[in-house]
């Protein structure tokens, strides 16, 4: 069995992923292949095909040496043993489960075409976010071939967050791999280990049963959202008795037992996995009869729209109750900052409510600007929408900013200057609570942040 690495699926944890084995492991040579062309001619061009600070460096350093990228994904399953499985597992849209179980369709292709292929025994690793059991039924799968070449699965789930990807590949809290606890599965895990032990501490190289090692990548994610819920739900109370939601969440993350991190109160939270991840935990529990878990935890993501609903409703209502005509001007449309990625962003939520109320938007962002086009293409009234990369230019005129994107170099915009080319009165909504509300108000702007009460000069 070779060293070398094969990841199947070009994208946003694969990519950063397998750039940091090339980029630390200079003797093992990984190549990443992918069914889609353009992804691949751009990850081998000088423009990365995902936003990601740190990632062109590590990528441009070993690209060509031991970092490969390639449409070639029956080769890359001949000549490489270890192979990763980093294939999108979006959320049913039909059938059974519609809504809340994941696709499974294009890692079950993976499967087969691994089966199909290999001439050699392999260790296939499940890198996407998959409900439990999965890797028992690619186990299965793999099994079933005609020849005589062992496949050994195991489950390695990623923890990185996008903004960070580097980082948390350089120096993660922990690094999962789950197996079989036989001789061979053993093996395997050890095999894996290495490779991460070349930069992480064995201790962090937790090792633990195959489907711990599943549920664990699904709860993670569950807790790390419900954190955001829940301090959502306490934000929209501050608004009715005039607490300050930021006063709170420092006060209780002051208490080491609950810790600082993730409590900051936003429009709500958005990214590739959250939803994804809790849903499928809805959906497993429902499965084994567990209503009462299942709903328990669907009330973090019934949380989270409510949030979003509850931000256009008060920005209508701030408004004189109508926005029709009026233009808005939408600023980061990201689902957090450092990221062109736009996956169930609350700003698509958004956007398309203050559409459904004839308000005419610009929106703005830094990196995410093509995505948003995409994610709006379906929308009645298309023409409603201006796409603009200057933040100047997008609030010209504008009766009203919505922030929505946390991205740094908004701190840094002349706010007076923007005030001054507005409609007045002039509105703004920090869905990030972003921005210094005290400046925005003294400038005179109408502030509404999350959680705060609002500062209003009408
Ligand atoms: C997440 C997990 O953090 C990561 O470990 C996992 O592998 C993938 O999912 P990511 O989706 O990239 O990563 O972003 P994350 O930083 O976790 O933020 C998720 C969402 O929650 C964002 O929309 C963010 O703005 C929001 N958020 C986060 C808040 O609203 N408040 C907070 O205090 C923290
Ligand atoms: P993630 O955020 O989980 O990395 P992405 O959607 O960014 O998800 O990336 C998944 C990638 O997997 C996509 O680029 C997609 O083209 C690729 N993919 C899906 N099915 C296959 C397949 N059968 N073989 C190779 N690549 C695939």
């Amino acid at each position: 069995m070779n060293n070398n690495i094969l990841c199947i699926g070009a994208g946003y944890v694969g990519g950063p992923t397998m750039a940091m084995i090339a980029y630390k492991c200079h003797d093992i040579n990984v190549t990443i292949v992918d069914i889609n062309q353009e992804r691949i001619d751009a990850w081998n061009s000088d423009e990365l095909p995902i936003y990601e600070p740190g990632l062109e460096e590590v990528v441009k350093s070993r690209r060509n040496k031991n970092l490969f990228f390639s449409t070639d994904i029956e080769q890359g399953i001949i000549d490489n043993d270890i192979i990763f499985v980093s294939v999108n597992t979006p959320t049913k849209t039909f059938g059974h489960g519609a809504g809340y179980a994941a696709d499974l369709q294009y890692w079950e292709k993976c499967a087969r075409h691994i089966r199909e292929v290999a001439n050699s025994d392999k260790i296939v690793i499940e890198k996407s976010t998959l409900p439990v059991r999965t890797a028992a039924a690619m186990a299965r799968i793999l099994e079933h071939g005609s020849k005589n070449t062992v496949f050994t699965v195991l489950s390695n789930p990623e923890f990185l967050a996008e903004g960070t990807a580097i980082d948390d590949l350089q120096n993660p809290d922990r690094v999962l791999i789950g197996g079989s606890q036989t001789e061979q599965g053993k093996f395997a895990i050890e095999k894996l280990a290495a490779i991460y032990g070349r930069w992480v501490d064995d201790e962090k190289i937790l090792r633990t049963n195959l489907w711990s090692s599943e549920l664990s990548k699904l709860t993670a994610n569950a807790f790390l959202a419900q954190r955001v819920s829940s301090i959502n739900s306490i934000s929209a109370l501050c608004e009715k008795t005039e607490a300050d939601v930021s006063e709170v969440a420092h006060a209780i993350g002051a208490d080491k037992r609950i810790g600082s991190k993730f409590l900051k109160a936003s429009i709500g939270f958005g990214g590739s996995c959250f939803k994804k991840d809790i849903l499928n935990l809805v959906y497993i529990c429902e499965t084994y009869g567990l209503t009462e878990c299942a709903d328990y935890w669907r009330q973090v993501v019934i949380m989270n729209e409510y949030q979003e609903s509850r931000f256009v409703a008060r920005m209508l209502k701030a408004m004189f109750n109508t926005i029709a005509g009026k233009k808005i001007a939408i600023l980061g449309f990201a689902f957090k900052a450092d990221t062109g990625d736009t996956r169930e962003s609350p700003a698509i939520k958004v956007c398309k409510e203050l559409l459904q109320e004839n308000a005419i938007i610009t929106i703005s962002d830094p990196q995410a600007l093509k995505s948003a086009k995409r994610d709006l293409a379906d929308v009645e009234n298309l023409e409603n929408i201006v796409f603009e990369a200057d933040p100047y230019k997008a609030t010209e005129g504008a009766h009203a900013i919505a922030l929505l994107t946390d991205w740094r170099n908004y701190k840094e915009l002349d706010f007076k200057k923007i005030y001054e080319t507005m409609e007045k009165p002039a509105f703004f909504f920090d869905g990030r609570n972003h921005i210094d509300s005290d400046m925005l108000y003294d400038i005179g702007f109408n502030v509404y942040t999350i959680g705060q009460t609002e500062k209003t000069h009408i």
